[in-house]
């Protein structure tokens, strides 16, 4: 069958399921349990979408794609074609795979573009409108995604298309969010966006977004052609040249991702395959793990003073590693078997006195002697591939620029490179000159999608979004999965709690135990309140072709499967 048949096939199809119905219905469900496959991502829509790819025979793969392309449709709050992501997988043959669709910095960035003429970072401008993205990974990394997947492409892309031109219902919480920035929409827009309307949005309301379904439309038809060459990629330079930014139609022309090794270690018995650079999360959990690994914490317990200590101090030395070494390899040499060797860890932790809290002006980097809003998605086929994505606009909504004609939102990444050397990011991250802007390179994330093998066979395979929180949170779930063997819904919503180095203080989640913190007030930690840290979305193989799928209860997190 040629490719243009099935696109054909597929949009007589849609056309059917279009004369059937309105907006499609849903339900969020917070834990299933599974036979075949089982999809959990940030939508029940999302999650939907994969799991009818995978009744229509499709596999892991098929899944992922098509549970993101959906997310750019009804979570455009993370979901999207306008950012990047990273993909972890693990095939039943053993084969492990990371993809990078970080974006990048265009042709015309430069090291100093967000500082005024005294060489003071304009916070704004790396935050939000045109000048705030980088180069859109996402579309490359999903048609890198296909060769492992079984369907066309534009079978994936149909439910996205679908919910794209009939609309969807939206949730309390995305109404909210819309409604949060509008005032941002209408200001750094130069066309009208299908996320503002007349008054207030509510829940229970209908958001149809045809701009975006062209440019699905083209996408199925045309692979990455469709999105980095020829109308869409036309549509992204009038855009960036009508609203003061720099991407150029050479920039989306030469996007490329990357297919990598995935980082690999081991936890007590346990491989850990997660995601390497520009990903700091894989060397930062890494580090961590590595940092508490021969520590008696299940004898502690959860939660116990002495664990959460021990933790905490782990976070506090990986973050400070991560500002003073971490950038795109392709630009920097980044010492990554030093950061992650087991003598290096150790050393690190040898200044930690247990009951006191150790200072982060006094825990530099270590010495190597050598030359919020994101959106996680795990899927598990029948067959037995495993795949973990986890991708992001950066910010709520991105830089809030719509591109005009092609209704998707745009990521504002550039905050994540090191905006000054030592001047915090959004989420108060420090850099250096590791992850300085550069044309072409990738600025340094936390995501951390990440599967961890028993016996070579996967047994978790989760991930979640949280800007700097995002490796403590991928820390704690391994820990409190592996070591403290909690079941899988309270690995998801036990409270969290999280340490970067810098500020040196201890950010605690809603409903993390008092007692705790009032031991640790008295070893000299110094505490703020977080609404929510992470959103953490976990499938468990708990059996021989067992599965338990958990979303996250901090959002609208939702599985499906059979
Ligand atoms: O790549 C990163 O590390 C950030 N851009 C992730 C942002 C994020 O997780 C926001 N979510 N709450």
């Amino acid at each position: 069958m040629t490719r243009s048949f099935v696109f054909l096939l597929t949009l007589l199809s849609l056309g059917a399921a279009a004369q059937q119905s309105g907006p499609q219905q849903y339900t969020i469900t917070k834990r299933l349990e599974a036979r075949k496959y089982a999809v959990v991502s940030a939508h029940p829509l999302a999650s939907m979408a994969g799991a009818e790819v995978l009744k229509a025979g499709g596999n892991a793969f098929d899944a992922a794609i098509a549970t993101q392309l959906a997310l750019a449709v009804v979570y455009p709050e993370a979901g999207n074609l306008g950012g990047g992501g990273f993909l972890v997988a693990v095939t039943p043959k053993g084969k492990k795979i990371a993809i990078n669709y970080r974006e990048m910095a265009p042709g015309k960035a430069h090291r100093d573009m967000y500082l005024d003429s005294a060489g003071t970072p304009v916070r704004n401008k790396s935050l939000t409108g045109h000048l705030a993205a980088g180069v859109p990974g996402t579309v490359a990394g999903l048609i890198a995604t296909h060769p492992y997947a079984k369907l066309p492409f534009a079978r994936l892309a149909a439910p996205a298309i679908r919910l794209a031109e009939q609309g969807y219902i939206i949730t309390a919480a995305e109404a909210r969010g819309l409604n949060r920035q509008r005032a941002t929409f209408l200001k750094v827009n130069t066309r009208p966006v299908a996320f503002v309307k007349d008054g207030d949005w509510k829940e229970g309301d209908t958001l149809v977004q045809k701009d975006l379904a062209n440019t699905l439309k083209r996408i199925a038809e045309k692979g990455a052609a469709g999105f980095y060459e020829g109308e869409t990629a036309r549509l992204v330079a009038e855009e960036m040249q009508r609203g003061g930014g720099i991407i150029s139609v050479e920039d989306m022309k030469n996007y490329r991702a990357e297919v990598l090794q995935p980082l690999q270690f081991k936890f007590r018995g346990y491989d850990v395959v997660t995601m390497p650079l520009p990903s700091s999360g894989g060397i930062g959990l890494r580090q961590m793990l590595g940092m508490v690994e021969n520590q008696p914490m299940e004898e502690w317990g959860f939660h116990n003073p002495k664990s959460v200590q021990l933790m905490i101090e782990a976070e506090r030395r990986a973050y400070a590693d991560r500002a003073q070494y971490l950038g795109d390899p392709h630009f920097v040499d980044v010492p990554v078997d030093n950061l992650m060797d087991k003598d290096y860890l150790s050393r690190r932790m040898a200044d930690f006195t247990p009951g006191l809290a150790s200072l982060s002006a006094r825990v530099p980097a270590g010495v190597i002697k050598e030359s919020d809003q994101t959106t996680h998605l795990s899927v598990v086929d029948a067959s037995g591939n495993a795949v973990s994505v986890t991708t992001t606009l950066n910010g709520g909504y991105g830089s809030s620029v719509v591109v005009g004609g092609a209704g998707f939102l745009l990521n504002n990444e550039m905050d994540d490179f090191s905006v000054k050397p030592g001047s915090p990011n959004m989420y108060g991250l420090l850099g250096n000159e590791a992850n300085a802007i550069a044309p072409g390179k990738r600025m340094l994330s936390s995501m951390t999608p990440t599967i961890v093998l028993q016996n070579k066979q996967p047994l978790l395979i989760t991930g979640t979004p949280g800007g700097a929180t995002i490796i403590t949170s991928m820390f704690q779930t391994l820990v409190n999965a592996l070591v403290f063997k909690l079941d899988a819904s309270e690995v998801v919503n036990a409270p969290k709690f999280h340490h970067q180095w810098l500020p040196d203080v201890v950010y605690l989640e809603k409903g993390f135990p008092n007692p705790v913190k009032y031991s640790l007030e008295r070893m000299g930690y110094k505490f703020e309140a977080r609404g929510s840290i992470g959103r953490t979305e976990l499938i468990k193989v708990t059996g021989k072709g067992k599965l338990e799928a958990v979303a996250d209860g901090r959002g609208d997190d939702s599985a499906a499967g059979e």
